[in-house]
């Protein structure tokens, strides 16, 4: 590539950067020269954060046995009869504090499926994934990627809420992640995303830190698996966002699509 090409490229992935940035709800950035005194503002309204995480070089990890979740014998529901399975279910303690069993929505057939641990207070009431909070980041973050939520598949490990938020249990989520495992089989997207450690250990049955699965590719039966930050650590630690939009641009660039434009199939 010549410089002109790789200087374009590089503008083009600030952009992009700021784009999300922007969309996460900064308004500007601070420019400062060596001297103090003639540092500029291009416009500001609020400084970037700068608590980025130091890049470490990622460990090889040794993803263990993989589960036959895409193994092509295997039957293949559709997601209405995994839903009629689950039925009013009474699997696992979390029945007992649920209003509404949250199963997941979008395309099923969509390209890119985003799995999270499990609903919190405002899935519970609505039904929905990702609707609080943290849910209204990931849209957010998906509207950034060029898409909508309509485009791709929400879902998490376990589909009632634990009780004051807390993370699911071994027994919850071995109880639950069987459901998990038929919708990812159910949909086979290009791309599964794991938001936070909990999506991560359910799925690779490892107990890998997420900070040495994330940021590359491992392959996960016929789709590839991508582990990044959950958005409530985001909201948590704005120094998250960047690591993040860096797994975001690995997604996007495998599913070729550009924030101009969304894929055909989400
Ligand atoms: N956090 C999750 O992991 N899932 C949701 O659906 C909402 C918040």
């Amino acid at each position: 590539m010549n410089l002109e090409a790789e200087l374009k490229e590089i503008l083009e992935e600030l952009k992009r950067y700021f784009e999300f940035q922007k969309i996460l709800g900064l308004e500007g950035v601070v420019v400062e020269r060596k001297k103090k005194e003639e540092s500029i503002q291009v416009p500001i309204k609020r400084p970037i954060q700068t608590e980025v995480e130091k890049e470490k070089p990622l460990p090889t990890i040794k993803v263990q046995e993989q589960l036959s979740i895409f193994d092509a014998s295997a039957k293949k529901l559709t997601l209405e009869e995994i839903r009629e399975e689950i039925g009013d279910c009474t699997r696992c303690k979390l029945h007992q504090g649920r209003t509404n069993i949250v199963f997941g929505e979008g395309n099923p057939r969509a390209k890119l499926v985003f799995v999270g641990e499990g609903p919190g207070e405002e899935e519970d009431k609505q039904g929905r994934p990702f609707v609080g909070r943290a849910g209204q980041l990931l849209t957010k973050i998906i509207a950034a990627m060029g898409l909508r939520r309509s485009d791709v598949y929400i879902c998490n490990v376990v589909k009632c809420r634990p009780p004051g938020n807390r993370a699911p249990e071994p027994d919850e989520a071995g109880t639950c992640e069987q459901f998990l495992f038929k919708q990812l089989r159910s949909i086979e997207p290009e791309v599964i995303v794991c938001l936070g450690s909990v999506a991560a250990q359910s799925l690779f049955k490892t107990k890998g830190k997420l900070g040495d699965l994330r940021g590359k590719f491992h392959r996960y039966g016929r789709s590839k698996l991508l582990v990044t930050y959950h958005p409530a650590a985001l909201l948590r630690n704005p120094g998250f966002k960047k690591p993040l939009w860096d797994d975001m641009q690995i997604v996007m660039k495998e599913l070729g699509i550009s924030t101009s434009s969304g894929s055909d199939r989400g």
